[in-house]
């Protein structure tokens, strides 16, 4: 079947998706494929006859005929005045989902809540959206900076390699899945966890009989408490539940025969939930198998089943500032409470469910800190680097302070100071998947995480203070100052998220 893309007659097989079709077929990268197919993360936009369309739930048979424009096939000088707005605000950090949110907003009036409510067919982890409204809104111009130093900025606080450029909000930041070279096959994981191996995602997915994830209608647990006879010893007691880190880019690898693998870390360090070694294995074995390049993409309910989570857990504090922690198993925690809390008790608990890790972002010494700074009269958090931030919540939105030494670049420092913000805001009131008492994961779509959505997030203030100190991540400890500053402003509700019900 054909159609015309950004211009020009094109030609593809007239099964699957068109989002299979643009990144299989094509070779378009801008459109991504952040939960495929569930439609719920408009990474994947596309301008169909000049209107948004979610290319993977768009069968590519009904664009016949039709033109197809993605953002390669924007105007040079709309796309890069996109680019740079974006770049000027910091309001693309990995740039996975900037791509389809430009093609978004190519059309919607630059007003806050017209760009709010055109977000909503969105998602983004890293920002918190307040930086990509004002690049909508403000579209300031490109301006002299040291985007160098801006990236080192970057990898502080996001923990791996990140590039701070324009050309990373066009999602050219390197996603391992967008270099892999063209004659690649694709592996996927079927149900039953065999690999499946096809010319195309839609082929692999349909061969292995792969069925979208659901919102489930199980509801959130807490799966751990305060024991009954050790409540009288606390002044404040918090219990957590299941957390999807959701990074928006999917793992994936991929890998010539005999080579090295690529990804899945290349642009920005998802908080700590990829340490995906046995996909790089993977991708190494089948591409020597099939003697062919060989690209391993998870899709988003793979990913929420096996990407690692912040252990979930109980916890109480007395009024001098020590307490313990009920927590999941999880390797390590003795030492890291040892070392951030020398006064709380540690007490592993085993709980079925999907892996936990402490490398997800500030993991255990956030809620530490948050039970300390509630039974204290000051606000400021410290991290274990010594890095400091302040908070406070009120109606009127949350205004952070932080110190972490030079800044290097304002402007990536505040975007990521924001995106934690509203990571921690989440975390407190609304965020949370099911796990049943089995272990097993219910809640796999985009949307059934509980992310803040752009029109439910409130402005977020950002005061660096250069304190003279050395150069350090700042970010993990704004998430646990404004989880500290979120739960005081929820009045201590004793388990979180604190907006949610069990469904
Ligand atoms: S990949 Fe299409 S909406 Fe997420
Ligand atoms: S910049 Fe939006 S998901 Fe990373």
């Amino acid at each position: 079947m054909e159609f015309v893309l950004n211009g020009a007659p094109v030609s593809v097989p007239s099964e699957g998706t068109l989002l299979s079709a643009l990144r299989d077929r094509l070779g378009v990268r801008s459109a991504k494929d952040g939960c495929a197919p569930q439609g719920q993360c408009g990474c994947c936009t596309v301008l169909v006859d000049g209107e948004p369309r979610v290319a993977c739930v768009t069968p590519v048979s009904r664009v016949a005929g039709r033109v197809v424009t993605t953002l390669e096939g924007v105007d040079d000088d709309v796309r890069q005045g996109w680019a740079d707005a974006l770049c000027a605000t910091g309001g693309s950090q990995c740039g996975f989902c900037t791509p389809g949110i430009i093609v978004r907003l190519l059309d919607v009036e630059p007003v806050k809540a017209d760009v709010e409510r055109a977000l909503l067919a969105h998602m983004c982890r890293c920002t918190g959206w307040q930086t990509i409204v004002e690049a909508a809104v403000d579209r300031p111009q490109r301006r002299e900076r040291d985007l160098d130093a801006a990236a080192e900025r970057a990898r502080i606080e996001g923990g791996a390699s990140q590039r701070v450029a324009p050309h990373v909000a066009l999602g050219r930041g390197g996603f391992a899945d967008d270099s892999a070279p063209s004659d690649s096959l694709v592996a996927i994981l079927a149900p039953s966890g065999e690999r499946v191996v096809a010319s195309s995602v839609s082929e692999a997915r349909q061969l292995a009989g792969v069925v979208p994830g659901r919102r489930s209608t199980v509801g959130l647990t807490w799966p751990i408490d305060v024991p009954d006879d050790r409540q009288h010893e606390f002044v404040r007691t918090l219990r957590t539940t299941w957390v999807e880190p959701a990074y928006l880019e999917p793992d994936a690898v991929w890998c010539v025969p005999g080579g090295e693998p690529v990804g899945p870390l290349t642009n920005g360090g998802a908080f700590g939930g990829k340490t995906t070694q046995w996909l790089r294995d993977e991708a190494r074995r089948l591409a020597d198998e099939h003697d062919r390049p060989m690209r391993i993409v998870l899709s988003r309910e793979d990913v929420v089943r096996r990407s690692a989570k912040r252990p979930p857990l109980a916890a109480g504090v007395r009024a001098n500032g020590s307490g313990v922690l009920w927590v999941r198993t999880t390797p390590g925690v003795r030492e890291l409470v040892a070392t951030v809390a020398h006064d709380w008790e540690v007490i592993e608990v085993d709980v079925p469910g999907p892996p936990t890790s402490l490398g997800l972002r500030a993991a255990v010494w956030a809620e530490i800190a948050v039970l300390k700074a509630s039974v204290t009269d000051h606000d400021r958090v410290f991290a274990p680097n010594g890095a400091w931030a302040e908070a406070s919540s009120s109606g009127d939105g949350v205004s952070v302070r932080v110190g972490c030494g030079d800044a290097l670049d304002d402007v990536t420092l505040r975007s990521y100071c924001i995106g934690a913000a509203h990571m921690a805001l989440g975390w407190v009131r609304n965020e949370g998947i099911a796990v049943d008492a089995r272990g097993t994961v219910h809640d796999l779509t985009i949307r059934s995480f509980g992310v803040l959505r752009a029109v439910d997030t409130p402005a977020i203030h950002i005061e660096v203070v250069d304190d003279g100190s050395a150069v350090r991540n700042v970010s993990d400890a704004v998430f646990a100052a404004v989880a500290a500053a979120e739960w005081r402003r929820a009045e201590f509700a004793p388990r979180w998220p604190c907006a949610r019900d069990g469904r």
